[in-house]
């Protein structure tokens, strides 16, 4: 098929120099992290309302969209507008995220989480979660998606997709998210699944391969990622922790560590890759000790730091790259990019006590 194709376009000489030129590839990774998903939310409105603003807003017409656990919840909420609809898509997801409480996600046993914890599979029920996206999630995927599960029979993680039919599509969602002893875990498609976020907190090679199906070299593809966990990992560990908030912080923990060593990997896998906006909270969030709140008045304040740092990361990118002009032969990583994979460097190589130059990887 692929050769036919190769001998049609030859035999049009053009053909191919027209089609390459004009592919490209923009992807979206959107990580876990319950209700710090109203902090991305704020993000996804910031980069949409600058570019929309800088008249280019075609600049986030997002082709791929890769979510994992709560990143898989926005991630289909957003594909269900069309690309020209960006700016309603932006502001759909932060209403979403403000009004959304406690009760259109989970609830509790009837005996409480005493119940839960000795008699159920998990603390928390989440049939409010699947009414809830049943009624948010109505219309046909636009784009291409990854949704990040983890197989809990093979301990393997795996990927779902658009071509699910609507129904397999929230199932698949509830998969993705279902936090281990706090939410139920899933039977799909005849497996037992948990949180991709067990395996993956955000998914960059997921939406990496997804987008080379759109272009011939990967340098053809732009990369945003939004992360929930601080470039530091600042903790106050109060000395009367409960389980459950062991629990959380244990997963924070190992969420801070995975979505920087993920993110890190695919960059070195692939440094011609468009880095462009690596964006994570400046200053800790409200609700990072336990995301589990769904206070309306922490989400507000986590949806306007996103929005805040969406807008901040957009203008410091424009700025770096009118700058360089076009002169800088050294590198095409934005200076933002640049910085978070310096975090990302130092965090894994410090870890791993591997040596590396500051200076180089600046
Ligand atoms: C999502 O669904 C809930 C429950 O029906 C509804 O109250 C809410 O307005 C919906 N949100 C959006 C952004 O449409
Ligand atoms: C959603 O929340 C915003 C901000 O608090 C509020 O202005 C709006 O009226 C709410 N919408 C609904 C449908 O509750
Ligand atoms: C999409 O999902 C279907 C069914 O789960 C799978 O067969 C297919 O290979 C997936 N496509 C891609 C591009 O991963
Ligand atoms: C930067 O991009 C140019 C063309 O866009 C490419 O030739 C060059 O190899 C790239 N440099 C790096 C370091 O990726
Ligand atoms: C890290 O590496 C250095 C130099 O090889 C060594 O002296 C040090 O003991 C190592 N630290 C740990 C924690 O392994
Ligand atoms: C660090 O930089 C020095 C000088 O440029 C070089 O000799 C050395 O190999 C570098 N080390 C690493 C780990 O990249």
């Amino acid at each position: 098929m692929q050769k036919l194709f190769a001998i049609f376009c030859i035999g049009l000489l053009a053909c191919s120099m027209t089609t390459v030129s004009a592919r490209s590839c923009k992807a979206l990774v959107i990580a876990g992290g319950a209700d710090l998903g109203s902090y991305e939310a704020g993000v996804i409105q910031g980069l949409v309302q600058a570019y929309n603003e800088l008249g280019q807003v075609s600049e986030v017409y997002w082709d791929v969209i890769s979510g994992v656990s709560v990143g898989a919840i926005t991630a289909v909420g957003l594909g269900q507008f069309p690309k020209e609809q960006t700016v309603e898509m932006a502001n759909w997801v932060v209403n979403l995220w403000e009004n959304i409480s406690k009760s259109d996600v989970y609830s509790n046993y009837l005996g409480g989480v005493v119940q839960g914890f000795l008699f159920e599979e998990s603390l928390f029920k989440t049939d409010p979660l699947r009414a809830f996206l049943k009624k948010n999630v109505t219309r046909k995927q636009t784009r291409k998606l990854v949704i990040g599960v983890t197989n809990a029979n093979t301990g393997e993680y795996e990927r779902y997709n658009e071509s699910l039919s609507d129904a397999d599509l929230i199932e698949a969602v509830m998969c993705s998210s279902a936090v281990p002893a706090f939410f139920p875990y899933q039977i799909f498609k005849g497996n037992t699944y948990f949180d991709g976020g067990v395996v993956r907190a955000a998914d960059v090679f997921g939406a990496i391969d997804r987008c080379k199906e759109l272009v011939d070299d990967v340098s053809q593809i732009t990369v945003d990622v939004i992360l929930v966990t601080s470039k530091t990992f600042e903790q106050d560990v109060p000395d009367d922790l409960k389980p459950i908030k062991v629990g959380t912080l244990s997963q924070k923990v190992k969420d801070h560590h995975n979505a920087r060593r993920s993110l890190l990997e695919a960059y070195e896998a692939f440094p011609t890759i468009n880095w462009r906006h690596i964006i994570n909270p400046q200053t800790k969030l409200p609700d990072a000790d336990f995301p589990f709140n769904f206070n309306h008045k922490q989400l507000l304040q986590m949806i306007d730091q996103g929005r805040n740092e969406g807008r901040a990361a957009v203008q410091q990118h424009t700025s770096y790259e009118s700058s360089r002009n076009g002169n800088d032969e050294t590198s095409n990583l934005s200076l933002s990019a640049k910085l978070a994979f310096m975090d990302a460097y130092e965090a894994v190589f410090d870890r791993y006590n591997i040596s590396y130059n500051k200076t180089t990887s600046a």
